[in-house]
């Protein structure tokens, strides 16, 4: 089937194109840019073409997610690679990375050909797979990382905790620059977290639960940028909360080191004193925090210290979320609100534009990442996210595809709706009204 995009307006940063015009797409390909010519349309109008009509609608590389929870294999009841990947699809995702803390881990070169292969089976999206650091994430011994790698993991990461053992993770990095791959740090100071739940401050005060203060992540951060400049692997920042993140990632850059940043929707859309009562829908790792780190955020997104927007899609059964603060799991869903929640926290409150926000969940991470995709020239794999920045409605937990329901964004107005996700020139989701 080929496809004929009519009249949408492509946004692609790759290339410098922000403007109206028709995508024909052949072969899983896109195959020409710009207006048919009357042959060429008497041509892609025969049977095998599906024409869609993207008036008042964005074009875009498709949304690439460095970092989900897909639970498969173990926790099933969570989410499955199945359900994960259709919620990214209707997200606008065309690619995902999945983490490693699976039961068992994702641990070693059999456990990546396992996550690939239910993933060639049941996901309609990309999957690029991330192998952890140590065996079984005890933080002890490493793993088989160049091993990892020619199994088809594309990063590796320990996420959900720190490697704690700054040597040990000096080696992993080395290991990992050898092999070509980013390292994906989750930073979180293991000895300094105690039993906090919540961001330290007046909110967790009010509620009587233990904080988690800025510098349980800043400090993981100093020590992680120290080691990529030491070893001059490829670095990339996990979910960054705080305002000192931000200002150490734009120093290492200036300084040369090789990080980038991502920032996750929950944490550029809603701060802490937004948390209404003692509710796990609000509970994540890091948490949500002050104003004042939000800001910093919104304005590292903005200035292009902090290269994408990632969800840390995490995904929990309805009774693990229904305990306190204190008690329940870390994580929320992301996948099928992301793209609105920066439409309308980063768009249209003036910190980035159109393009830009292709770049954050496209161009970047892709390029972060090293795989194809983020661009739409001629030639490139029809990965595309076609999705407007207008339409108006209230985020509804019970339509999500995830299993997971557990989302602080449920009744909150939004603004930006994706309509199509392609993966190689096949429909992979519609929106249907
Ligand atoms: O909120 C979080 N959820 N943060 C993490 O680091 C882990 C994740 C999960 O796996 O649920
Ligand atoms: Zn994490
Ligand atoms: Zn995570």
């Amino acid at each position: 089937m080929n496809l004929w995009i009519k009249n949408g307006h492509l946004l692609d940063p790759a290339n410098g194109r922000d403007e109206i015009c028709d995508i024909w797409i052949q072969d899983g390909k896109v195959a020409i840019l710009g207006s048919l010519s009357s042959d060429k349309q008497a041509e892609v109008t025969g049977e095998n073409t599906r024409i869609i009509d993207a008036a008042g609608k964005y074009v875009m590389p498709g949304f690439l997610d460095l970092h989900v929870h897909l639970r498969e294999p173990g926790f099933e009841y969570k989410e499955t690679i199945k359900t994960g990947t259709a919620a990214a699809a209707k997200g606008g995702f065309t690619a995902v990375c999945p983490m490693p803390n699976t039961s068992p881990a994702t641990d070693s070169p059999e456990m990546i050909q396992k996550v690939l292969a239910i993933a060639e089976r049941d996901s309609k999206i990309h999957v690029y797979p991330v192998g952890a650091v140590t065996k079984g994430q005890a933080g002890e011994e490493m793993t088989d990382i160049s091993g990892m790698v020619k199994a088809g993991a594309k990063a590796i990461s320990e996420d959900g905790k720190s490697v704690m053992d700054a040597e040990l993770y000096r080696n992993a990095m080395k290991e990992a620059k050898k092999a070509g791959i980013p390292v994906l740090a989750h930073c979180e100071d293991k000895n300094m977290v105690g039993k906090g739940a919540m961001n330290a401050g007046k909110k967790a005060e009010e509620l009587g639960i233990q904080g988690i203060t800025n510098a349980v992540e800043d400090v993981i951060v100093a020590r992680d940028i120290l080691l990529a400049k030491e070893t001059g692997a490829r670095l990339h920042l996990c979910h960054c909360s705080t305002k000192d993140s931000v200002a150490m990632i734009e120093l290492a850059k200036k300084d040369g080191v090789e990080v980038s940043g991502e920032v996750c929707p929950h944490h550029f859309s809603m701060t802490e004193e937004e948390i209404p009562a003692d509710d796990a829908n609000y509970k994540m790792n890091p948490p949500l925090r002050s104003s004042t780190d939000v800001e910093t955020l919104r304005r590292g997104l903005s200035e292009g210290i902090m290269e994408a927007i990632s969800t840390d899609h995490a995904p929990h059964g309805e009774e693990e979320k229904k305990k306190s603060i204190a008690e329940a799991p870390f994580g929320i869903v992301g996948s099928e609100t992301a793209y609105a929640l920066a439409v309308t926290y980063l768009v249209r409150k003036g910190y980035l534009t159109p393009m830009q926000l292709v770049e954050r969940m496209s161009t970047n991470p892709c390029r972060i990442l090293g795989v194809p995709g983020g661009n739409l020239a001629v030639g490139m794999p029809a990965d595309i996210t076609i999705a407007d920045m207008d339409s108006e409605y209230v985020i509804d937990k019970n339509t999500f595809v995830s299993k997971g329901k557990n989302t602080p964004f449920h009744g909150v107005k939004v603004q930006g709706r994706v309509h199509y996700t392609m993966v190689d020139g096949e429909v992979v989701y519609e929106y249907k009204e």
